[in-house]
């Protein structure tokens, strides 16, 4: 009796204790609950403010930061921990005045890029090899020291215009005559292949770097209209020899006898044998690589990407960022060329089989994905 009795009294305490928890619980609920918010309020507080004081200068710093750069494959696989505090390392960059108004954009810009460098998935269409041929793709400016990496139907003439009258061979925009724009023999803009291995690593490691890039399938428009429907220079090897050799290969219609028309060009760049087309072509195949083969942007830690699509913007910052903006003013943009066109991107893919399109989309994911442009699903589904 005086057990059960007992073992009776042990549950109603039991009994009032679980009550009194459950109660006490609920209250510790939103306790807890308020102080959770209250945690990520200042959390958030806390790293708007280390993103403001201590980041962004150092991602910004233009010329005198100490660029890592990255050639190994090891730098996609450090853990989020370890990579945070290497970039708030300093980095003996001379400040000028405050930072702190800068667009976080340009930022993003360059955190987007190095996640999907670490994505094993996308290896093959974000990596490249420092090669000869990206060592051409990029110009230099010693005497501000720039390097420049040319992404072709971006305005890449204007900022070589640019790059030529802060070099000093000619003292304004306006006086470079446009044949010497190209012709790298006259122009004082030298590419960087030109220089030895320890100067290519110097300036690769301490120089301001940037290029341009816009939606990838806008870009291949705009170099196919440019190429071979209205080929405005005297460049007739694009009629004459580039547009038969993709037209014998890839042209699904036989009978069909017009030049060489959109689909027929993306079938080419969708064909995962490309390369042999390729190698024919030369450097010509600059107007339609990925950007991701012509500038390495895994491999060279960019200090600016711009894009086309924000110009307007984007020029001006990169002047100012390089420390230029003072000197030379990149030349007036025409008003409304450089917005994205969906009507004229869906226009040009017309009648194009959604298998091509999606051949032409796997070859270009890399691009899509580190420079933050929008899967184009109203082409792919
Ligand atoms: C990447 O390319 C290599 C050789 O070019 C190939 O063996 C490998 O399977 C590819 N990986 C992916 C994820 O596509
Ligand atoms: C192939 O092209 C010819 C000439 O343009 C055209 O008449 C014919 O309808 C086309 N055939 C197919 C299957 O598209
Ligand atoms: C977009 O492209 C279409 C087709 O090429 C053209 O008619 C239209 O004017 C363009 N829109 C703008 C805003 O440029």
């Amino acid at each position: 009796m005086r057990g059960v009795h007992h073992q009776g009294s042990a549950q109603g305490f039991a009994g009032r204790v679980v009550e009194w928890l459950a109660f006490d619980n609920m209250q510790h609920q939103w306790l807890l609950l308020a102080a959770c918010f209250w945690v990520i309020f200042m959390f958030m507080v806390a790293s708007k403010f280390i993103t403001l004081t201590f980041k962004d200068p150092d991602v910004y710093s233009a010329k005198h930061e100490l660029l890592l750069l990255t050639t190994m494959p090891e730098a996609g696989k450090l853990p989020e921990e370890t990579r945070v505090p290497e970039e708030l390392k300093p980095t003996g960059r001379m400040l000028s005045g405050s930072r702190l108004a800068q667009p976080l954009v340009y930022m993003e810009r360059l955190e987007l890029v190095r996640n999907v460098c670490r994505d094993e998935a996308l290896k093959n269409l974000s990596h490249t090899a420092i090669s000869k041929f990206v060592l051409d793709r990029i110009f230099v400016c010693d005497k501000h020291k720039i390097l420049f990496c040319q992404t072709p139907k971006v305005g890449n003439t204007q900022w070589k215009k640019v790059l030529i009258v802060l070099n000093g061979a000619f003292s304004s925009i306006e006086e470079i005559p446009e044949n010497v724009v190209h012709d790298h023999e006259k122009n004082g803009l030298p590419r960087l292949s030109s220089f030895s291995d320890a100067e290519i690593q110097k300036r690769l490691k301490t120089y301001f770097k940037f290029f341009i890039v816009r939606d990838p399938f806008e870009r291949l428009i705009s170099a196919f209209k440019d190429k071979f429907v209205h080929n405005p220079r005297f460049e007739p090897w694009y009629k004459l020899e580039i547009a038969p050799g993709i037209i014998r290969k890839y042209r699904r219609n036989r009978t069909e006898t017009r030049g060489i028309q959109f689909e027929d060009f993306v079938r080419y760049l969708g064909d995962p044998n490309h390369r042999w087309l390729d190698l024919q072509f030369g450097d010509h195949v600059i107007h339609w690589l990925p950007y991701a083969e012509l500038c390495a942007p895994c491999e060279i830690t960019y200090s600016i990407i711009g894009h086309h699509e924000t110009l307007e913007e984007d020029a001006p910052h990169i002047l100012r960022e390089a420390g230029v903006d003072h000197l030379v003013t990149y030349p007036t943009i025409p008003p409304g060329i450089t917005a994205y066109n969906r009507t004229k991107v869906e226009r040009y893919f017309l009648g194009i089989s959604k298998r091509d399109i999606r051949r032409l989309y796997a070859r270009f994911q890399g691009d899509f994905k580190l420079f933050g442009y929008q899967k184009p699903e109203f082409l792919l589904n």
